[in-house]
């Protein structure tokens, strides 16, 4: 027995019923395990710890769920003294209920959802991956213990034993992926941005409508633990309406090839911005009418990058219906580090998302130099509970029939916003949503 992170022991796990409730284990005594949400694991720096989110005591009642490797996951509450979703209490044992879940790319994003379903969420289940390269494929299923491994979504919905796909792949592949797994009935969680056109994005709508299947789009800041306080604050009145709403994401290293290509994938503004066009429009509470937009090359030649209208900085100005205006502001590569940061100016007050300290520990080792703190190095590392905590909400949402809270329709907006934004640079002029929204997808 080896204690870990949550003070419970380690023991050997018993083999979960595919689709079906599972007990979890009780302690040989008897007596309820204690425990707590189990924490995102540590970076190699070892301080990405989100400092806003203290770990939550453990609650009565808390119970450990072992989990495949061997070590144990504490699976009772967060710090609101819930059961966490999939979980419920009958008599004195507790059940999960687990959605079973087929991964779609086993890259960068796979991986980070991975980590959250197999060593965060009790009641998801990586049930197997999907990934054209054997490569990433073996990588993947060694690192997350998941046997069950497919060469193609086809192959894998001939086995068919998942509720859901995640789906990481890149972009030009999200349509036709979305499309065949909602036919089969699978609700479908993909990645942002959601399409390359608007076509793509209706398709992937109509799908999932015509199946009865939830479309979740990756916008996981909205889960981020400040990015939601502050929406909520806003929608309380404390900043009152907003008039100005600023969001920056610079983001170090070069993104894969594919993914810096407008023709596989909008470029910038889509790859690294997306996330940013969600946020102002969501914060403003206004879908944007125009926008203009600058964009720079500085550091491609260096980096060998030739790709046609290839740029690394990018300046959106943003007009949305309600009057308000917005920016985005992008740089990528950024060598110092990964900055995502939002404020919003209200009638009332001004409010402000994200710094750039990665951690509130500042060290002191020379007066002359002074107090030194250092920023996220990563995206996982900066926004490591909302990418656990989007997932559990896809998750909760197939398991209970709710919702999502993000929605095909919001993934369609910032990819008409994208393809709005990449006309006005390439034309060299501001651009009304309109334009792109009447083209019905003629955009590509
Ligand atoms: N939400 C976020 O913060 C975030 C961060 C990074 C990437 N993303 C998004 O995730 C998606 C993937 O990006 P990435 O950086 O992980 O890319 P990646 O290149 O690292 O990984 C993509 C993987 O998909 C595999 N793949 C390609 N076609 C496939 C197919 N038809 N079926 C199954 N697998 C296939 C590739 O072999 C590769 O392993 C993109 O849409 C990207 O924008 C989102």
């Amino acid at each position: 027995m080896e204690p870990d992170q949550s003070g419970c022991a380690r023991r050997a796990l018993p083999t979960a019923q595919a689709g079906r409730v599972r007990h979890l284990g009780r302690s040989p005594g008897g007596r309820p395990r204690g425990g707590t949400v189990q924490r995102p694991s540590r970076g190699s720096q070892g301080y990405h710890q989100p400092r806003w989110r203290p770990r939550p005591a453990a609650p009565r009642g808390s119970r450990c769920l072992p989990e495949a490797g061997g070590t144990l996951r504490a699976v009772a509450t967060c710090a609101r003294r819930r059961f966490p979703s999939g979980c419920r209490v009958t008599g004195r044992r507790l059940f999960v209920e687990r959605v079973r879940i087929c991964l779609v790319g086993a890259g960068r994003a796979g991986k980070v959802h991975a980590n959250s379903l197999t060593r965060h969420l009790p009641a998801g289940e990586l049930a197997c991956i999907v990934d054209p390269v054997q490569s990433a494929l073996d990588a993947a299923g060694a690192e997350y213990g998941v046997s069950l491994r497919f060469k193609s979504l086809d192959e894998a919905l001939a086995w068919g034993r998942f509720d859901a796909v995640v789906i990481t792949t890149p972009t030009f592949t999200h349509r036709s992926l979305t499309v065949l797994a909602a036919e089969a009935g699978k609700h479908v969680f993909v990645e942002k941005p959601m399409a390359l056109s608007l076509v793509e994005c209706d398709e992937m709508i109509a799908a999932a409508a015509r199946n009865g299947v939830h479309l979740q789009v990756g916008f996981m800041r909205r889960f981020d633990p400040e990015f939601a306080a502050a929406y909520e604050q806003i929608q309380g009145g404390r900043i009152g309406r907003p008039m100005i709403v600023k969001s920056l994401t610079h983001g170090p290293g070069l993104p894969p090839a594919w993914a810096r290509d407008l023709r596989t994938s909008n470029g910038m503004l889509a790859e690294v911005n997306s996330h940013d066009w969600d946020c102002v429009r969501w914060l403003a509470g206004s879908d944007p009418e125009r926008v203009y937009v600058e964009v720079a090359n500085f550091k491609g030649a260096a980096h060998q990058v030739d790709t046609p209208h290839f740029y690394d900085n990018v300046l959106a100005t943003i007009r949305f219906a309600s009057g308000a205006l917005g920016s985005i502001s992008g740089v990528c590569p950024c060598e110092y580090g990964y900055d995502a940061r939002v404020e919003i100016v209200g009638e009332r007050g001004i409010m402000q998302i994200g710094d750039m300290r990665g951690q509130a520990v500042l060290v002191c080792t020379d007066r002359n130099q002074g107090l030194v703190t250092p920023i996220y190095r990563t995206w996982p590392e900066r926004f490591t509970w909302a990418y656990i905590r989007e997932m559990e909400h896809f998750v909760e949402c197939v398991r209970t029939g709710r919702p999502p809270a993000v929605t095909g329709a919001d993934g369609r907006w910032a990819v008409a916003s994208v393809l709005a934004g990449t006309r006005s640079f390439l034309e060299g002029r501001p651009v009304r949503l309109e334009e792109v929204l009447a083209a019905d997808g003629g955009e590509r």
